[in-house]
């Protein structure tokens, strides 16, 4: 029997703190799914991501460690994907400690140490202090990215 393991999150401009946890994450079992916050879902928690929904989808299921994405679409979801999937383990990062302990009646749940000293949130404020100019630079790049990750899977 395989042991199924599911996380959630934006995974918007992956880093380095998100490979990190998918690859422990990975470790607990044999197949890894990730629920990726949908846009919609991301405007409900007020928040606004670079890449769209389809291209962190993208970019979150081109990791080695990851078997299958789909998007997380509400609050409620959680309970009913865990059945769904038939999932052993549910995991996040510790910033969420203690927030999902009520799935525990269907699975374990675990919350495993975040990475230090990086989050989306920092990267967007060390992009925000260079000027507009290079910001568009970034951009492009950030979009070349995405073609060779697209060529790469073609
Ligand atoms: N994560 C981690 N280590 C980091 C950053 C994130 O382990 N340094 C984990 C989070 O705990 C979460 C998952 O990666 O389980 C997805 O996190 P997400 O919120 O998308 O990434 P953040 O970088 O934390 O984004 P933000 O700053 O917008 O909260």
């Amino acid at each position: 029997m395989k042991k199924i393991i599911i996380t959630y999150g934006t995974f918007d401009l992956f880093h380095v703190g998100h490979v990190r946890l998918l690859k422990r994450l990975k470790d607990l079992g044999d197949y890894l799914i990730v629920g990726v916050s949908s846009d919609e879902f991301n405007a409900l928690k007020g928040k606004k991501s670079f890449f769209s929904y389809a291209e962190r989808a993208e970019i979150v299921s081109s990791c080695i460690y990851v078997d299958k994405v789909f998007p997380e679409n509400n609050w409620e979801q959680k309970k009913t994907d865990v059945i769904k999937y038939n999932v052993d383990i549910f995991a996040m990062g510790n910033d969420w400690d203690g927030e999902f302990d009520f799935l525990n009646e269907y699975c374990d749940v675990v919350y495993l140490q975040r990475t230090e000293d990086i989050s989306t949130t920092d990267i967007k404020r060390s992009l925000s202090k260079i000027r507009e100019s290079d910001l568009v630079e970034v951009e492009n790049l950030l979009h070349s990215v995405i073609e060779i990750i697209k060529a790469l899977k073609s």
